[in-house]
């Protein structure tokens, strides 16, 4: 019996023939009752936020979200929105562009039948991107980062009238807090090919209000492109991506981004890791350097700060050692632990977690490749410690 349906991203990406992951529907009428009972009847769970007249349904493998039609007023350029409960066209029209305010009916008599106020289809099939209104920017300034978004995923261009107003409006993207900066900074790198929003961000003048002193020049694109030829799926590629885009950047500069967008401990952590593994690398161009010691020179960095490093150095022997380490060294352990060295006769304290560091400078050098010469090895040094302590004990005796 209620209105409900699927909108947004989920009818331009069933128009595109793209794949769809999660699913967005609008109910005219009460979204989180509704939302309620089909999780009952399935037994899955529902998360709802009554203010705003959502729920999210976790079923199985997608989530479904459930909003209740709305309309959306901003106080001032910037502002978050209050908002008011609609119909369907005003739910429609309170969204960033054309492509994305396109609804399809899941009512009965009507199911399937696409609400297209805006003329979404038409700008699908020119490739563009274009707000429903001149104030489209003004009102929520994150859409100057959106637009650029989409426009570089599917390959569209924007609007020309849409891009006079993001000209117009991009200085209001200084009034969005930091919070809602970083969230569309980190939907940029988890696109499939971020280069190419940063760099038409950067040649549009946008990128300037995001992240004022970074570059979306050639290195840039030919460094985020080159990431994705790397094979090792353990580094999480959004925050290589961040360490290369702040890469050049001064440390007044670096303060200056994340004092401004609220970025989160993780990429922070990225951030200053690349800046003091980039100020210090230079030693590692040092002939002769043994495995060992580019582990512990480079131990206590991300290991995406080191694959940024490594990408972003000029010289040939520091990305060799960096990757070195990345795809090697750092995957180097030893069997022996502690309670092994207590049972050969070592006792509790620092004299156990120096010989371990040793055992593993020397599995890291090959100097030792299995248990029983790492056995061998551990004898040799208790030897060695036992005739410095003979050593010691004649010295004391002969004072
Ligand atoms: N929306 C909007 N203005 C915003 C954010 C979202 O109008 N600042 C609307 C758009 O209609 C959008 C929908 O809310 O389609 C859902 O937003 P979101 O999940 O961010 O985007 P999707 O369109 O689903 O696209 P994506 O593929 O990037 O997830």
């Amino acid at each position: 019996g209620e209105r409900v349906y699927v909108v947004g991203g989920v009818v331009r990406d069933l128009l595109l023939g793209r794949p769809v992951l999660d699913l967005d529907l609008v109910v005219e009428g009460k979204a989180i009752p509704l939302a309620r009972q089909i999780a009952k009847a399935r037994n899955w769970k529902t998360r709802s936020h009554p203010h705003f007249g959502t729920a999210k349904l976790l079923a199985d493998e997608l989530t479904i979200d459930f909003a209740t039609a709305r309309s959306e007023n901003y106080a001032y350029p910037g502002a978050l929105p209050t908002v008011q409960w609609e119909n369907i066209e005003d739910d429609l029209f309170r969204r960033d562009f054309t492509i994305n305010a396109m609804a399809a009916s899941l009512i009965p008599e009507s199911f399937g039948d696409v609400l297209d106020p805006h003329g979404g289809q038409q700008d699908l099939e020119k490739g563009l991107i274009r707000v429903l209104h001149p104030g489209s920017f003004s009102d929520d300034p994150t859409r100057i980062l959106r637009a650029l978004r989409y426009e570089q995923r599917f390959n569209f261009r924007l609007d020309e009238d849409t891009e006079r107003l993001m000209q117009r409006d991009m200085g209001i993207m200084n009034n969005i807090t930091g919070e809602r900066l970083w969230h569309e900074l980190e939907l940029i790198l988890g696109e499939e090919r971020p280069e190419k929003v940063l760099c038409r961000a950067y040649n549009l003048g946008v990128l300037q209000h995001l992240c004022p002193a970074a570059q979306g020049d050639a290195w840039l694109r030919d460094k985020l492109a080159r990431c994705r030829s790397n094979d090792d799926h353990t580094l999480h590629t959004p925050a290589v991506y961040l360490c290369l885009l702040i890469y050049r950047l001064s440390g007044e500069e670096i303060q200056e981004c994340i004092s401004r967008l609220k970025i989160p401990g993780w990429a922070k952590q990225a951030i200053q890791h690349t800046v003091k593994l980039r100020d210090s690398v230079s030693h590692m161009s040092t002939p002769k350097l043994r495995p060992s010691q580019i582990y512990r020179d480079v131990e206590r960095y991300s290991p995406e700060a080191i694959q940024a490093v490594a990408m972003a150095s000029d010289s040939a022997v520091i990305q060799e050692r960096l990757e070195l380490y990345l795809d090697v060294l750092r995957y180097v352990k030893s069997p022996l632990n502690g309670e092994d060295l207590q049972g050969m006769g070592i006792e509790q304290g620092r004299r156990i977690g120096q010989m371990l560091r040793t055992i593993h400078d020397a599995r890291l050098d090959g100097e030792v490749v299995n248990r029983q010469e790492e056995e061998q090895l551990v004898r040799r040094l208790l030897a060695k410690d036992t005739l410095f302590q003979y050593k010691m004990g004649l010295e004391e005796s002969n004072y």
